[in-house]
């Protein structure tokens, strides 16, 4: 009987025992590992929480501060421009407002970005030159399509003030060329690009439509001039390009007359002329106008002159770039031989097959960019514009010899 109890009162005491190591095991683990996992989940959860609130009014304001060229809202359709705007010309992400109305909100530091146009000097039309105050998160904005020689603002009080460029340049935060180049079949953007990927099977194309035309062409060269004397010498390139080549200069720097756009004037393009001569007004790292990018609708090769590598912006075989040349008798010469080779000259429009010139949509990126919260945490300024802008940005010598 005593033996009995005794028994008892040791599984009883066993089954204590291991009750509390289990009690105690379960506490570790819950206190140990359990318990920290639960809270992470409870700070990602406040994090999404969080997150979601801020994500209800992520709209981004944008505020034009100076004149586009004496245009107050930079040639957009109105004063003030929305998501609609963004939508209309399919930007990706859409939440954003331009506007040049300082009222719009309660002070000038609560846009997200302010737009300056530095190809002009803002001491006229502007009662008031920069903001008097600045809010740390504001991205200030230096936006140019101009080259350095045609930049009138001048940059040398501007330490430490812009936060992004907006400019034809590749190195700019945003952007903001002529055109670009598409490819048709991934409607994929193939240009401007640091190095782009372009197809290359020119070697072999041929298109009889195009050799009868090319067959039929009687002229040389075209250009079209309204602004004489450019940095670049231009003109006296093409004046000696005209002694050994017939080149018709339009416009106001030369003897002929033919209305910018007329159906007329840019079917002879395709019909009459070989050759468009597409010269830039100076020699500026990435500078490439619409010149070049308008000649292409037709059927002429653009024969180029200017500071960029046009392999970052235009397909090989669709231009003839005069730096390539050591002189201008090389130059003609080559431009002479294709004249008697249509089948070799065709060979310049292979990538309409292939490729589409766009327009350029700064804004879009403009608004993307203030959207992406890389971009947006990121503090950065030029410390000194003036040297980013001008410093061995254009060369003064031509490669060519005239
Ligand atoms: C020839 O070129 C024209 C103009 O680019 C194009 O419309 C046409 O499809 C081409 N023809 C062939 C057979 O590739
Ligand atoms: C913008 O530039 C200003 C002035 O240099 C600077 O104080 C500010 O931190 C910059 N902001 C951002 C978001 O980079």
């Amino acid at each position: 009987m005593i033996r009995k109890i005794k028994r008892t009162r040791f599984v009883v005491y066993l089954s204590i025992i291991t009750l509390a190591v289990v009690l105690s095991v379960t506490f570790f683990i819950h206190t140990q590992c359990l318990r920290p996992s639960i809270s992470y989940y409870r700070i990602l959860e406040e994090h999404i929480e969080m997150e979601r609130a801020t994500a209800e009014d992520p709209r981004k304001y944008i505020l034009l501060y100076t004149h586009f060229f004496g245009n107050s809202n930079w040639y957009l359709q109105a004063e003030t421009v929305g998501p609609d705007y963004f939508r209309s010309i399919q930007c990706p992400v859409t939440d954003c407002v331009l506007t040049n109305n300082r009222e719009l909100l309660g002070g000038i530091t609560e846009y997200d970005a302010v737009l300056f146009h530095i190809a002009e000097a803002w001491t006229y039309a502007l009662f008031e030159k920069v903001p008097k105050v600045r809010s740390p998160r504001q991205i200030y904005i230096a936006a140019n399509m101009e080259s350095p020689a045609h930049t009138k603002h001048l940059l040398q009080g501007d330490h430490d003030f812009f936060n992004w460029t907006m400019t034809y340049r590749l190195d700019s935060d945003i952007i903001w060329n002529y055109n670009n180049f598409v490819e048709l079949e991934s409607g994929r953007l193939i240009a401007p690009n640091e190095s782009p990927l372009w197809r290359s099977n020119w070697h072999t194309y041929t298109n009889a439509t195009l050799l009868e035309l090319a067959t039929r062409k009687s002229k040389m060269g075209v250009q079209f001039v309204s602004h004489c004397g450019a940095f670049s010498r231009r003109d006296e390139l093409v004046q000696q390009i005209q002694q050994l080549m017939e080149v018709d200069v339009y416009g106001k720097c030369g003897t002929m007359e033919c209305p910018r756009g007329s159906p007329r004037c840019s079917q002879m393009l395709t019909d009459d002329y070989r050759f468009y001569f597409a010269f830039e007004n100076s020699l500026c790292q990435d500078y490439i106008t619409e010149k070049m990018y308008n000649s292409m609708e037709s059927y002429i090769i653009p024969v180029v002159f200017g500071g960029a590598d046009y392999a970052k912006f235009a397909p090989p075989r669709s231009y003839i770039d005069v730096q390539q040349f050591g002189t201008v008798p090389e130059l003609v010469a080559y431009l002479e031989w294709l004249a008697e080779n249509p089948s070799e000259y065709i060979k310049y429009f292979w990538w309409k097959e292939h490729y589409r010139i766009t327009g350029d949509q700064p804004f879009c990126q403009l608004c993307r960019k203030l959207h992406d919260v890389g971009a947006r945490e990121r503090i950065q300024y030029y410390k000194d514009i003036k040297r980013w802008w001008f410093d061995s940005a254009c060369q003064r010598e031509a490669k060519i010899r005239f």
